[in-house]
């Protein structure tokens, strides 16, 4: 199961018709920007096999969302289904709404940084970004506000000293796997889409640059003022990376459950610790006070609900 930040709220609160008993709070949201809200999703794969059940949540324009939780446990499934990229061999349930509908979105207004992006490998971070920027951005942009537009946006992604090292890929060693992850992104936000996902968008990367990457991602929204949704999937959510997110409502869930964060512990490590069941056996001698983690994960799930 995948763990998130924010507990999820009934979806009556965002039904944006005009007249409904929740209409002005929705209209307002209309106004800033999507809404973005899955209710109940499942997933299922050939064989019957579920992956995600009963997911329900939401993420607001200008409110980072990051979803946490051990590997394996359906971060990328959660988000390949928001996006519609699920596979052929699964079947889903459920619903997702873009303020308060089910609606297709316009070229541009979403982007999807997955965990494995190809990208030409011959190219340079330059030709690749500057390519990219003459293909996406429209035809009634100038060519020296697209150029523009690039160069910014490889500063954003703190690219600017390998902007002419070639990408690279097998056999001819070019830039660091966090590095390509940075050009993906750059290349998804150069439309400066409404909703923003990110599948591990720290991969690779070290704490530090962790941090300039979410906090440059998280910032986003400041530079350019459009009410962006941002939904992040975080594989190690390390001291400098949490930093941008926050973690208090997760803490007090944590600890009013009878797991509390140790004193000078991070509180996201903390999280996918306690619920990590992939190494049950080291984790029962130490974490959650002896308690099995599957125990573990029943009583938050419960607590939850
Ligand atoms: N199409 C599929 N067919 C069979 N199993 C699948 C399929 N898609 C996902 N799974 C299984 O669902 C589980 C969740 O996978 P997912 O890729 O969403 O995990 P994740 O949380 O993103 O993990 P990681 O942090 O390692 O990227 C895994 O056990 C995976 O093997
Ligand atoms: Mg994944």
């Amino acid at each position: 199961m995948a763990a998130s930040f924010r507990k999820s709220k009934p979806v009556e609160n965002i039904n944006p018709t005009p007249g409904s008993k929740n209409g002005c709070r929705s209209n307002r949201f209309m106004e800033d920007g999507v809404l973005l809200t899955w209710d109940n999703l499942s997933v299922t794969v050939a064989g019957g096999r579920p992956i995600l059940q009963g997911m329900t949540g939401y993420a607001r324009p200008g409110e980072p969302l990051a979803i946490m939780g051990p590997s394996g446990c359906g971060k990328s499934t959660l988000l390949d289904t928001i996006t519609g990229r699920q596979g052929p061999n699964t079947s889903q349930a459920g619903h997702i709404l873009i303020n308060g509908r089910k609606q297709a979105l316009a070229y541009g207004t979403s982007a999807y940084v997955t965990q494995d992006d190809a990208l030409i490998t011959t190219l340079t971070i330059r030709e690749a970004v500057y390519y990219s920027a003459q293909l996406q951005l429209p035809d009634t942009m100038a060519n020296s506000e697209k150029n523009e537009r690039a160069k910014t946006t490889i500063r954003e992604m703190g690219l600017q000293d390998a902007m002419d090292t070639r990408i690279g890929g097998w056999g001819a060693k070019g830039l660091s796997g966090g590095q390509k992850m940075r050009v993906s992104i750059c290349i998804k936000i150069l439309t400066r889409p409404k909703l923003l996902f990110l599948d591990k968008p720290t991969s690779g990367l070290d704490s530090a640059a962790s941090y300039y990457v979410m906090s440059r991602i998280a910032s986003l929204n400041q530079k350019d003022n459009i009410g962006r949704i941002i939904i992040a999937s975080i594989h190690q959510p390390g001291a400098k990376a949490k930093l941008c997110i926050s973690v208090s409502a997760s803490n007090e869930f944590f600890a009013l459950d009878g797991f509390p964060c140790p004193s000078l512990q991070n509180p996201s490590d903390h999280f996918l610790k306690t619920i990590n069941k992939d190494f049950d056996k080291d984790i029962e001698q130490g974490f959650a006070n002896g308690i099995p983690t599957l125990e573990v994960i029943d009583i938050l799930v419960k607590s939850y609900c």
